[in-house]
């Protein structure tokens, strides 16, 4: 019974941006507890290590007593299992994102067919947000503030400092 209310939300996470951070606040009227889900196996290349991403989540979701972050290797649905959830929690921003997450959520149930992934939408002022487009705005000195928050900046300011 407890397991209907937990919910998984998988992600890459590189970093986590103010758009994700309101999928896990809107969540939390849904599920008890929230586990955020750090892929360490994903077809991207990480500019942060998993290490580093599941530390940024943790510090901005630490108010949350019912948040949970976690990294995870192998198959995502193996994960989902493991902590007896069945629920799989992703974030819809935009019409592209739709192909996308309709091809994965199918596959994930081929492969799973009791686990559910249920979609929220992204408030819209976050909707272009991606992590691709901060890292590039990083990479090139631009101002990151209204895309991800205070610590996740310091982040990456000591990420492309020489120095340290
Ligand atoms: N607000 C802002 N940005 C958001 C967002 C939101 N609410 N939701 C997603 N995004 C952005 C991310 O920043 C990311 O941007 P980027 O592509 O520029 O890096 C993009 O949208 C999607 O990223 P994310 O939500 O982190 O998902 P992902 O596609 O990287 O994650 C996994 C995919 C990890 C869930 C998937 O690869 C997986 O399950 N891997 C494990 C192995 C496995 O089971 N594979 C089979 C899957 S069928």
């Amino acid at each position: 019974m407890m397991a209907k209310h937990i919910a998984i939300y998988p992600g890459t996470f590189d970093p986590i941006t103010k758009g994700h951070l309101d999928v896990i606040e809107r969540s939390l009227k849904l599920f008890d507890t929230l586990i955020v889900a750090v892929a360490a196996d994903t077809s991207k290349t990480t500019l942060f290590t998993v290490e580093e991403r599941v530390a940024m989540i943790r510090e901005v979701t630490m108010r949350y007593k019912n948040v949970k972050v976690e990294g995870f290797k192998g198959i995502l649905i193996n994960y989902v299992k493991k902590k007896k959830a069945f629920v799989i929690l992703r974030g819809l921003r935009v019409m592209s994102d739709f192909e996308y997450e309709f091809q994965m959520a199918l596959t994930n149930r081929k492969l799973a067919p009791g686990i559910e992934t249920v979609f929220m939408m992204t408030a819209e002022s976050y909707a272009p947000i991606s992590s691709r487009f901060i890292k590039e705005i990083a990479r090139l000195g631009g101002d990151m503030n209204s895309f991800v928050t205070p610590n996740v900046v310091k982040r990456f300011k000591k990420k492309f400092s020489p120095q340290k």
